[in-house]
């Protein structure tokens, strides 16, 4: 199985991944290992995970090269400005034990976010190598649009939740034009995708399963990766595996006509979606 590489206008990336919420210490040190091990190069981890440090050590433990395996991290809310945002992104470096991550991101938007202030801080630290690229998570359109345009760094990617249940086409239409990675999390659904009848129906057919057939309906969209975790490696190795799963025409009407308006993650602190 080859994991497709999406050739973004400011990024690389792999277009799937392993996320890392809610694992922590031993726990997510082996299944960072582990699905290593399996061929994952593209680990998602954050700032708020409390898991850097046992990232970081996974890594290092699996004496891959460190080009091949692309690494994302997130600051938190909390840090605003362009100095905290600085502080906060170099402490993340030193807990994964890292030299540079290959995408570091605005892990959510907030009222007291000053935008210009902590894109030249992203901008200074890709300058410097530390972030190879950056982007946002959790960003409306209208708020991704000011990022953009604010031309004081190149917005790679933005990390959205999406999956059968959740449409991101406004996103979509705006990042796919421009370049940029849409990461989509919560990808499985949280494991809802198991039970539904006809994602069941479709991954019957292919003798697949229904976390790989969600997958696919994401990986048959150019320009977006997903990043499912999983603790153990039989359900990495299974959500791997949809990269080589393909849809046809008819499972994917199916898959469209699912209802779209399910969002999984939608925390006090989070943003007007439709702004
Ligand atoms: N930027 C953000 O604000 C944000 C928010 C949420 C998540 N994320 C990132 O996105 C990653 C994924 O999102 P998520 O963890 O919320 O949801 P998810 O990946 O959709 O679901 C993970 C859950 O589904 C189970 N699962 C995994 N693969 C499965 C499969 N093929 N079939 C059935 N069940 C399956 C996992 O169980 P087991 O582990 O027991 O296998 C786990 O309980 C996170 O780990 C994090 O890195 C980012």
């Amino acid at each position: 199985m080859t994991v497709p590489v999406f050739e973004g206008a400011h990024t690389r990336m792999p277009r799937l991944g392993l996320g890392t919420w809610p694992m922590r210490g031993a726990e997510c040190q082996r299944a960072v290992e582990s699905a290593l091990g399996l061929g994952y190069r593209h680990i998602d981890t954050a700032e708020m995970y409390g898991n850097e440090e046992a990232v970081g050590a996974a890594i290092a433990a699996a004496g891959l090269p460190r080009a091949d395996i692309y690494l994302t991290t997130k600051v938190w809310h909390d840090k605003p400005d362009g100095a905290s945002f600085r502080r906060a992104a170099e402490a993340c470096l030193k807990r994964l034990g890292q030299p540079h991550v290959d995408l570091l991101l605005v892990h959510w938007p907030s009222p007291r976010l000053d935008l210009p202030s902590v894109l030249a801080a992203m901008a200074r630290l890709r300058k410097e190598g530390l972030a190879r690229a950056v982007g946002v998570a959790n960003f409306p359109r209208g708020l991704l649009a000011r990022a953009v345009e604010a031309d004081i760094v190149p917005i790679a990617a933005l990390q959205v939740e999406h999956h059968v249940y959740l449409s991101q086409q406004r996103l979509l239409d705006y990042c796919g034009p421009r370049g940029i990675a849409l990461t989509s999390y919560t990808p499985v659904a949280k494991g809802m995708v198991a039970e539904d009848p006809v994602i069941c129906r479709i991954a019957a057919r292919h003798g697949a399963t229904p976390g790989q057939v969600a997958l696919a309906w994401l990986l048959a969209m150019p320009g977006v990766a997903a990043i499912p975790k999983a603790a153990g490696a039989a359900r990495q190795a299974e959500n791997l595996a949809a990269a080589d799963l393909v849809l046809d025409a008819a499972d994917l009407a199916a898959l469209a006509a699912l209802p779209k308006g399910r969002r999984l993650v939608d925390p006090a602190h989070g943003p007007d979606w439709d702004a």
